[in-house]
């Protein structure tokens, strides 16, 4: 189902007393949000049970930031699909561009977590974008399909509905330089497009933004046709930052 949906990818950040924090700042501050507007936080995995349980009285849902392509067994330090839904989680990260570069995740290691995330009943959140250099060779929607294709094709009819993806160019990630509503909404209609050519009821994903979201650019952003929100990493951190760009969808 399509919908309006902001995500605090907390990334390496954190510690409990900070979720604590920030969560019942979260809570003050998001009281009165258009109830159409999902907000998922997303901290790191060791934190994801306490903040699961701090939300426990807030409309917010949990997510994690990676699991693994395998369901269970020697797989020394990593987590599954299964354990992060046994926890409480409703969303988890597939493909953040950091996990691509910094862990060496290939488009079919991202195509078989988004199997394991979809085998466990959760949304998977896929992140999908081109680099710098990517773009100046005017391949950013080539690069973005190849992601989109190997990541979700011969999907089951019924699965699409655990599927949201996120737009997020790698060189707006962390740098401050946001992609312009424009380009970001050009990018965003074409990737319905090749989610129409996989089999997908595209006009019902939500897409999301995400690279250097801030309070100051979040409605222009937001205010485009194909863009359903946003996924937010600096931002996320700061409590006020954060829910003012909740309040912009
Ligand atoms: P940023 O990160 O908002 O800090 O650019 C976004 C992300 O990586 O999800």
């Amino acid at each position: 189902m399509r919908r309006k949906i902001v995500a605090a990818n907390w990334k390496m950040n954190g510690s409990e007393g900070f979720a604590k924090s920030l969560i019942s700042e979260l809570k003050v501050q998001l009281s009165v949000l258009d109830k159409d507007v999902k907000v998922v936080i997303i901290p790191p995995s060791l934190y994801v049970a306490e903040v699961k349980r701090l939300v426990s009285d807030a409309p917010f849902a949990v997510g994690i930031q990676n699991v693994a392509q395998w369901n269970q067994g020697a797989f020394t330090g990593e987590i599954s699909a299964g354990m992060a839904a046994d926890v409480g989680c409703e969303y988890v990260l597939v493909g953040h561009s950091e996990r691509r570069q910094l862990f060496a995740e290939s488009d079919q290691v991202v195509a078989e977590k988004v199997q394991q995330v979809l085998k466990s009943g959760l949304v998977a959140l896929v992140c999908v974008g081109e680099t710098l250099a990517e773009r100046q060779a005017g391949q950013a929607e080539e690069v973005v399909s190849r992601q989109l294709q190997i990541a979700l094709q011969g999907l089951a009819s019924d699965k699409w509905n655990k599927i949201v993806v996120a737009y997020e160019p790698v060189w707006a990630i962390g740098t401050g330089k946001t992609a312009t509503a424009e380009d970001a909404q050009a990018m965003h209609l074409h990737m319905r497009g090749v989610l129409g050519s996989l089999g997908a009821p595209a006009s019902d994903i939500s897409l999301l933004y995400g690279g250097s979201v801030k309070p100051e650019n979040a409605r222009e952003l937001f205010g485009q046709q194909d863009i359903d929100g946003g996924l937010i990493g600096g931002a996320s951190l700061l409590a006020d930052d954060f829910a003012s760009i909740c309040r912009a969808v």
